[in-house]
């Protein structure tokens, strides 16, 4: 028997370390004891520095699972991954087994991380500490359920870039300070000050957001578990707001007809200004950035993140789908939900190499209408795809694609600026201005739609041989 210690668990680097020993050696899964160290050595990246044992290839998508779930608290985890991996390096299609116990599991456990992480970015509250060279600093208490702050924090380094803050959780901390990204052990509630003027600012943006003729408790409770209410300040107001919400409504019915929408009027004034080209804008790294801080329509109030497109400059073959969907808004990376699976497959059968396309979207933050625990996809209306083609532009021009391929018709009228029927424009090579070509075709999630499984498989082939038309174009 092989007993393996994780110095940190949920330290994907650390385990991986192990794993790739153990395979190495052959060790079969049942002949290995996990335990937990629970020193926090490795604390995410000296385990990745000291990487050993032989490189394995194994299916990306289960690399990216991977990474996922071995942040869920059960004890059983590093043991059941390495037995996936195991099983995996002998049956290659053992992701698609969806009856399988241990493929069950970790689909489970992933959809259970990223939720987790979702809450987490929406919840973390932070509390101001000072001030030091001209940097303000704050400090955020959160117990996610799982241990993901080497997942979550990413997304706070983003979005509060100019500020120095730390994240503490019971299992371990983030610190961004001087634009670093540094992990420590865990602490605990009373390292962080109970309240701070920020805190009366949150009471006020929750309470002038609480719209008392939409309450449903049980779709809040689910959004917003009990659990997180201890540390969230705006929690404390909700049963006075929710005691106040009748005569709130019977006010806002007498004064609704001159009542002004400000998300309305923001979005008028936001859509007449022109986003300006800058220096920044001229590489795909600034363009990145310039469009995490887009404004330009509503859909950015409820995004998680925005979603730019992925690939290498150099692409020949660009494809442009039309909005993010729930897991891309939150990865923050297109095509990596079931439509992207779907993709991945047809581009394979097509012989293209998904890494050496550019692959973006017609509108850059995903909409959606939240229906209890769920974000449910709305199409972009034809005002939002026009008001998003600038950036699809600006990626247009740095990556200049000899061919272009628009999936299903938000995507068509991107790239075009016209609604077209993809029935009446498929089959055809177009030239844009300036001599790029374009395909147009189905998206991949219409033939997730299909229920007829003779009628899906038509689609999916002529699918392929639109994709494969494009590869003959740059061959
Ligand atoms: N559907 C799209 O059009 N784009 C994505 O990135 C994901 C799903």
């Amino acid at each position: 028997m092989r007993e393996v210690v994780l110095e940190t668990p949920g330290d994907f680097a650390e385990w991986r370390n192990a794993a790739r020993r153990l395979l190495a050696d052959g060790v079969p899964p049942a002949d290995v004891s996990w335990r937990d160290g629970g020193e926090g050595a490795s604390l995410f990246g000296d385990a990745a520095a000291a990487a050993s044992g032989e490189k394995i290839s194994l299916p990306r998508e289960l690399v990216e699972i991977a990474d996922r779930a071995i942040c869920h608290r059960d004890a059983e985890t590093p043991a059941r991954l390495y037995r996936i991996v195991w099983r995996a390096l002998r049956d290659r299609q053992l992701l698609a087994r969806t009856t399988d116990a241990d493929v069950d599991w970790l689909r489970k456990a992933d959809k259970a991380i990223r939720r987790d992480i979702h809450k987490m970015h929406a919840f973390v509250r932070f509390r101001r500490l000072g001030e030091a060279a001209a940097r303000e600093s704050f400090a955020a208490w959160f117990e996610p359920s799982h241990r993901i702050l080497r997942l979550a924090a990413p997304f706070f380094q983003r979005r509060f870039y100019g500020m120095d803050w730390a994240i503490l959780t019971p299992d371990a901390r983030a610190i961004w300070q001087d634009e670093r990204l540094s992990y420590g052990p865990g602490g605990t509630k009373g390292e962080v000050p109970d309240r701070d003027i920020v805190e009366d600012q949150w009471r006020t943006y929750y309470g002038a957001i609480f719209n008392p003729a939409r309450v449903k408790i049980d779709a809040m409770r689910s959004e917003m578990p009990k659990k997180y209410w201890r540390n969230l300040p705006e929690a404390q107001d909700i049963a006075p707001l929710l005691a106040g919400a009748e005569a709130r409504v019977e006010r806002m019915r007498e004064a609704a007809v001159s009542m002004a929408n400000p998300l309305t009027d923001k979005w008028r004034t936001r859509v007449r200004d022109e986003p300006t080209l800058t220096d920044e804008i001229e590489t795909l790294a600034g363009l990145g950035r310039a469009l995490d801080r887009c404004t330009r329509c509503p859909l950015h109030c409820d995004a998680t993140q925005a979603v730019g497109g992925e690939g290498p400059k150099a692409a020949r073959i660009m494809l442009v789908g039309e909005q993010p969907g729930d897991r891309e808004d939150l990865e923050g990376k297109p095509f990596v939900g079931p439509a992207g699976q779907l993709l991945n497959e047809v581009l394979y059968d097509a012989g293209l190499e998904r890494r050496r396309l550019f692959l973006t979207n017609a509108v850059k933050h995903f909409k959606f209408e939240p229906r209890g625990k769920r974000r449910l996809h709305q199409n972009p209306t034809t005002a939002e795809i026009d008001i998003c083609r600038w950036w699809l532009d600006q990626e247009r021009r740095l990556v200049q694609p000899e061919v272009i391929v628009t999936l299903g018709a938000s995507a068509l009228r991107g790239v075009t600026g016209k609604s077209a029927s993809i029935r009446s424009m498929r089959g055809t090579v177009h030239e844009l201005a300036g001599g790029t070509k374009m395909i147009a075709t189905i998206h991949p999630s219409f033939l997730l739609r299909l229920p007829d499984r003779a009628r899906a498989e038509k689609e999916r082939q002529a699918f392929v041989a639109d994709l494969a038309l494009a590869r003959k174009l740059v061959a």
